[in-house]
Order: C-alpha cells, then structure tokens, then sequence
C-alpha cells in the first residue's frame, strides 16, 4: 500500500483509545484561557513559550510541567471544556471508544473537590456519546509517588461515586515506585469490583511488570515496552493476551527511545502481543492517536496488515463486551477488504 492509502486506512478504521490522561489533553492555547479565566499566573509569556517548554529529557521533566498546567483547571465547566475538546479530536480521528484516566490527587491537593473533577469530566463524555455515539469509561489512577495511604484517602473520596467510575490505574513517577507498594490498595480496588491496569515497563524495568500483573493483578499493562528485555515476561504477555497500551509519540518525547526508528512496536506484534497505539497526552507529545500511527507508520514501515492489527488490538483491549468487540472486528475486516 502506498503511503497516501495508509493514511486513508488509519483515518478510515474504527478505533479505541486506551492510554489518554484528560490533563494530558490541556493544549497550550487552553491552558491560557483558562489561566486568565481563573486569575492564575503563568510563567510564560505566550503560548509559543510553552510550547517551546515542552522539550522534556525524562518521565520527571515532563510530569513536572504536566502538573504545573493542571492547576489552571479550577471549576466544573474547566473540566467540562478540557474533556470535550478532546472528545471532539478523537471523534475527529474516528476514535469510537475511549478509556480516560484522570487523576484526581492533582486536584484534590490543591482544593478542588473530587466531585467537580469528575462532574465536569463525565458531563463531556455523556454529550460525546449523544452527539457522536462516542463511548467510553473513566478509570481512575492513583499517583504512584505519593503513599499508599494518600491513595487509600483518594479511594475513599470516590467510593460514593462508583457507578461512575470503571476502573482504577497506577501512573506518575516509575522509578523508584513499584506497583508492590501498591498492593493492599489495588487488592481493595479489586473487592469494590474495579479492575485494574497500571503503567509499567515505560522507565521502570521489566520486574515492575511482573509486579504489575501479579501483584496488582493489572489487566491491561500501560506502556511495558520494556517487556522485550526479558523472554520469559514476552512469553507470558503473548500466552495470556495481556495487552500494552503502547504510546508511541510519548516515548520519544521522554526519551523512552532516542529515535522512532528504535521503537519496539513490530517487534511487539510480532512477537504476539496484544499491543496498540495511543496518545498518552497529546497536547504535550506532538499529536493525537492517529498522528501517533502515522509517526509509526513513517518510522518503522508499518503495512497495512499491521495497522489493521493495531486496530483489531484495540477494541480486544478494551473493556467493551464481547457483542460490541465483534461488531467492531466484523467492521474492520469489511474496511480492510474494501
Ligand atoms: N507515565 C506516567 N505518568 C503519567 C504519564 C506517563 O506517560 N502521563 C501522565 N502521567
Ligand atoms: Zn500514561
């Protein structure tokens, strides 16, 4: 297939997205309004300077400025507006289904009540599915560099919104927080019927995955590109379907890889895994789920049969039902043949 029909088929086939922080989403322009909105003072001058911050060496330079530009969101309607443009551009990259992790600790700490984060946040999701039959479900993630018990206080500031909460996730700073320090809260997770998934393997080594998915009992395994530095862990991730929510973009603006061309995606697929392709936070990466695949694509020579897989992964990845998984499948292959 020629590059021009590939990009046709990552516009045209139906997709999920399963790796996306709503903070991450927060575009330069955004993040001045609201700041201006709310009185908050910004250390840049313009949104050309932010974007020209937006030049990270690790997982910490990023998360830094990432949390700096959360403190912009303030009231309901802040949330409300950050979710749903983001609703709009994954409509606009025929994202069908998404997965959305927020993180409630950035904002409770700083005064913001649980429930104006997630009012605000559900209110976009429930307009995205009426005006585009976008679906999705919001998991929770705790921050890996505070305690244990700073998550157990988060947990129990949601449990009375449960109903509206379908997962829980682990992110922030890797290294040096292994999900083992995690354990009795996810194990409380998962008595309140809340499935996991947890980043593993994006800095941190291939342990912290084993850790992931034995400890934390993680369903889904965010990142784990690391996972090809140990063949026992691969055989495991492929005999099991385990899948990574790789995000491509990210890695290479946090230095996870040097060069695109060094990424492991094909191996990844090659290798049986269930991977596919998301943004992570697009707003600070570079680009949306499809940029991402078209940045693959260009760099590492993915075919046509290989972004089809990619498609197909995603909505096996996700937590949609088997009916819907099988509609989506059956749409796939109608696109891929056409
Ligand atoms: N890794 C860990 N924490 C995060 C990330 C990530 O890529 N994005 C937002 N929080
Ligand atoms: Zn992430």
């Amino acid at each position: 297939m020629t590059q021009p029909a590939t990009n046709t088929l990552i516009q045209a086939l139906p997709k999920t997205e399963l790796h996306l922080h709503i903070e991450g989403t927060l575009e330069p322009e955004m993040l001045f309004a609201l700041a201006e909105r709310n009185s908050v003072k910004l250390p840049y001058a313009s949104v050309e300077a932010v974007r020209a911050a937006y030049s990270f060496s690790d997982l910490q330079s990023f998360l830094d400025l990432y949390y700096a530009g959360a403190s912009v969101l303030i009231t309901e309607q802040d949330f409300f507006e950050l979710t749903w443009a983001y609703c709009e551009r994954a409509h606009a990259d025929n994202i069908v289904h998404t997965e959305i992790f927020f993180d409630p600790q950035t904002h409770t700490a700083r005064g913001i009540a649980f429930i104006t984060v997630l009012n605000g946040i559900t209110r976009a999701l429930a307009q995205a599915k009426e005006r585009f039959g976008l679906t999705s479900k919001l998991i929770l993630c705790f921050l890996r560099h505070l305690s244990e018990e700073d998550g157990f206080a988060t947990l129990a500031e949601a449990e009375p919104y449960l109903d509206r909460i379908d997962g829980v996730g682990l992110d922030s700073s890797e290294l040096g927080h292994p999900p083992e320090k995690f354990q009795r809260l996810f194990a409380r997770c998962a008595e309140l019927g809340l499935p996991a998934v947890a980043h593993a393997g994006e800095e941190g080594p291939a342990d912290y995955i084993w850790q992931a998915l034995d400890l934390l009992q993680a369903r889904r395994i965010d990142h784990g590109v690391r996972c090809t530095e140990d063949a026992a862990l691969v055989k495991r991730l492929a005999r099991d379907r385990v899948p990574l929510t790789v995000c491509p973009l990210s890695n290479l603006k946090l230095c996870v890889v040097k060069d695109m061309r060094d990424h492991n995606l094909r191996e990844l697929l090659a290798a049986g895994l269930c991977a596919m392709v998301n943004s992570d936070d697009p707003a600070y990466f570079g680009g949306y789920l499809n940029t991402n695949l078209i940045a693959c694509r260009d760099a590492l020579g993915l075919t046509a049969a290989e972004v089809v897989q990619l498609a197909k992964n995603s909505f096996e990845a996700s937590w949609l039902s088997a009916a819907e998984k099988q509609r989506y499948a059956a749409e796939i292959d109608r696109i891929a043949l056409a």
